[in-house]
């Protein structure tokens, strides 16, 4: 097996008091896709800041195709794309334009670097848009042109920082499509997300991270199978017959009137859970089952919901 794409060993960083990331550990093999996931603050930016040679660890190593990211980052940047949360293209400037400007800032001749910018932008469905300002692009196809960008020398491997936050279903689905297909050709892939479902979708192996530790591992199977694969949902009358089954059950609420307990010990689960509620003098309204998803695998282990869900 030849060496993975992305080692890290140990890394942390500190902001003062806040210690962003701590010593976090993860290799990603090449040609696969790592899903980094956690909330907000948890600690993603700073790792791929890191990996990327844009800040430097107080402890712990990388390397990114091979390189170390602190003896030979120019190494490093040669290796990668970078493409973040927030676009980095320039609002006046076309989409055409922007990505000339980038092939020509990384030494592309000319014709080159207008041949690469026309490969891209059909690559990217943005070919009848090349030419409009980029302020009048949405949020898709600014993101769309922004991971362009980061394609322009083909590098190897990618760093996606929150890919599709913020955008609409249907272009989340169209960027998810486009990942699929650079992975399909090979790229190694590090993508941050705080959504469960695109982990699901995209990745091969997904390291959860919160608090700047990593608090679980796996393929999306395994985490789900850890943790069990059925859940249990009761709904309630009112907010507070809720509250009060959530405290028999020792879980939280979810949603106003709903419960989710997780079946560890299979139909048990169910048994015991309804014995407690019975005990307890409460009646749920509803029971359903339901097959466990990432979102419950996510809400166990760092007690909290994913920003904006
Ligand atoms: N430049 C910085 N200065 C001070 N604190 C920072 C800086 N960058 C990140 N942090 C803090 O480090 C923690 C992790 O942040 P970040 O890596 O951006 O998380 P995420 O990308 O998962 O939302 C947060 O508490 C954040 O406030
Ligand atoms: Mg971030």
């Amino acid at each position: 097996m030849s060496a993975p794409a992305i080692v890290a060993d140990g890394m942390r960083k500190t902001f003062k008091s806040v210690v962003a990331v701590d010593h976090i550990s993860l290799e990603v093999p090449k040609g696969t896709v790592l899903g980094l996931l956690g909330v907000n603050g948890a600690g993603k930016t700073t790792m791929v800041r890191m990996l990327t040679t844009v800040l430097r660890p107080d402890a712990g190593r990388g390397t990114v195709n091979g390189f170390d990211v602190q003896r030979r980052p120019q190494d490093v940047r040669r290796s990668i794309g970078l493409a973040g949360q927030f676009a980095a293209v320039d609002e006046n400037l076309t989409g055409r334009e922007n990505l000339v400007l980038v092939a020509r800032l990384n030494h592309l001749a000319k014709t080159v670097a207008a041949q690469r910018a026309a490969e891209l932008l059909e690559q990217f469905g943005l070919t009848d848009a090349a030419d409009r300002p980029v302020r009048t692009y949405s949020g898709g196809m600014r993101r769309r042109l922004d991971l362009g960008a980061a394609l322009v020398t083909h590098p190897p491997v990618l760093f996606l920082d929150e890919p599709t936050t913020g955008l609409d279903p249907a272009s989340r689905l169209d960027l998810w499509a486009v990942i699929e297909g650079l992975v399909h050709d090979g790229t190694t892939v590090l993508l941050t997300t705080q959504y469960l479902e695109e982990a699901d979708r995209l990745a091969d192996n997904i390291v959860v991270i919160d608090k700047g530790r990593v608090v679980a591992e796996g393929t999306a199977k395994q985490l789900k199978a850890r943790l069990g694969d059925t859940v249990i949902e009761f709904e309630f009358a009112s907010p507070a017959a809720a509250a009060q089954a959530a405290e028999v059950l020792s879980t939280t609420v979810e949603a106003g009137t709903l419960v989710r307990v997780v079946m560890r010990e299979g139909s048990a689960t169910l048994r015991n859970a309804l014995n407690q509620l019975d005990a307890a003098g409460i009646t749920p309204a509803h029971v359903a089952l339901r097959e466990a998803t990432l979102d419950d695998v996510f809400l166990t282990l760092t007690n909290r919901t994913p920003e904006g869900e």
